[in-house]
């Protein structure tokens, strides 16, 4: 079954839209016979994905609104939400998606800091100050879809800068689904949408083939629109590689470094290498 939410006729903004996991998303929402609003900063990259949706959806551009967008600053997303509702009368699904990365470590390049911090989080928690209390007021079924990222959760070592903005993300979008279910008659769902290895947009600026290990964008947006209609708040995608199991090993270990009482990231630790394979490993059944 799908959210309720996710009919016909009925519209979803989509940030980061243009590319990658947000396109693939818009493609099949438009499919689906939902207009469908991308909004993303990269103008010739909106433009292209227009003319995908348009080709995907019965309404052809009817459907389609593509909005050059910064997330990361206040006035341009409330420019996509008066353009959206200016368009289409309502909001019935929201995607906080668009990301980016290069940050930097704990005491390096604070101009990264700045961006990736004012894109991934501030970009998310604009979009909620800017829609959630008006999808509250229409009192239709609604859904918000916020990226977060596994690095968000086990916060491997690489981009402290990355992993600090979803870690925000989940943080941020569990206080939204607490407050969104307080609030009486509220019709709107949220949801943490947490992909695993995923051939993007980002990562074909890297690697110029997909690799084996990677998911292709549509499976994470097949995936998330199946665990939606199934009522998940946590949507966590496997990939080629890491299983479900093998996810939820890992996050159990990540906890347990506090709860255990263990050095800070000690998967990565060499002291600690044995016992994490050993915990990995074990049978559990
Ligand atoms: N690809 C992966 O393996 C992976 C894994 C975990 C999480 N994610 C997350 O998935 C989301 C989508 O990324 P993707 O992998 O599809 O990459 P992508 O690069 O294909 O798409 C990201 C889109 O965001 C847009 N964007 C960047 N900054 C923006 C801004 N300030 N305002 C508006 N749009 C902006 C980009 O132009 C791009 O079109 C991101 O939040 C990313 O952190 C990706």
């Amino acid at each position: 079954m799908a959210h309720p939410a996710l009919i016909a006729g009925r519209t979803a903004v989509i940030t980061g839209g243009a590319s990658g996991i947000g396109l693939a998303t818009a493609s099949r929402l438009a499919a689906a016979g939902m207009n469908v609003c991308v909004a993303d900063r990269d103008g010739n990259a909106l433009d292209t994905a227009a003319r995908t949706l348009t080709t995907l959806s019965a309404s052809g551009a009817d459907a389609v609104l593509t909005i050059e967008t910064d997330v990361s600053q206040l006035a341009s997303v409330e420019a996509l939400r008066d353009a959206a509702l200016g368009r289409f009368g309502e909001v019935a699904l929201l995607m906080n998606n668009a990301g980016t990365g290069g940050g930097g470590g704990p005491w390096e390049n604070l101009d990264g800091w700045q961006r990736v911090l004012g894109v991934n989080l501030w970009g998310v928690i604009h979009g909620l100050q800017v829609f959630t209390q008006g999808m509250i007021e229409q009192g239709t079924p609604c859904a918000i879809i916020n990226t977060g990222s596994k690095q968000g959760i086990t916060n491997p070592p690489g981009d402290a800068a990355y992993n600090v903005s979803k870690a925000g993300i989940k943080s941020l979008t569990e206080s939204l689904a607490h407050q969104l279910r307080g609030v009486e008659g509220c019709q709107v769902s949220a949801h943490l949408l947490v992909p695993g290895f995923t051939y993007t947009g980002m990562m074909k600026r890297f690697l110029k083939e997909k690799p084996a290990a990677a998911w292709l964008p549509e499976q994470v947006a097949d995936h998330l629109l199946e665990r939606l209609g199934c009522g998940d708040f946590y949507v966590l995608c496997p990939d080629n590689e890491v299983t479900a199991d093998i996810d939820r090993r890992r996050i159990e270990w990540g906890t347990g470094d506090m709860t255990e009482n263990r050095p800070a990231l000690s998967r990565w630790h060499s002291d600690y290498e044995a016992a994490f394979e050993a915990f990995m490993a074990a049978d559990r059944d």
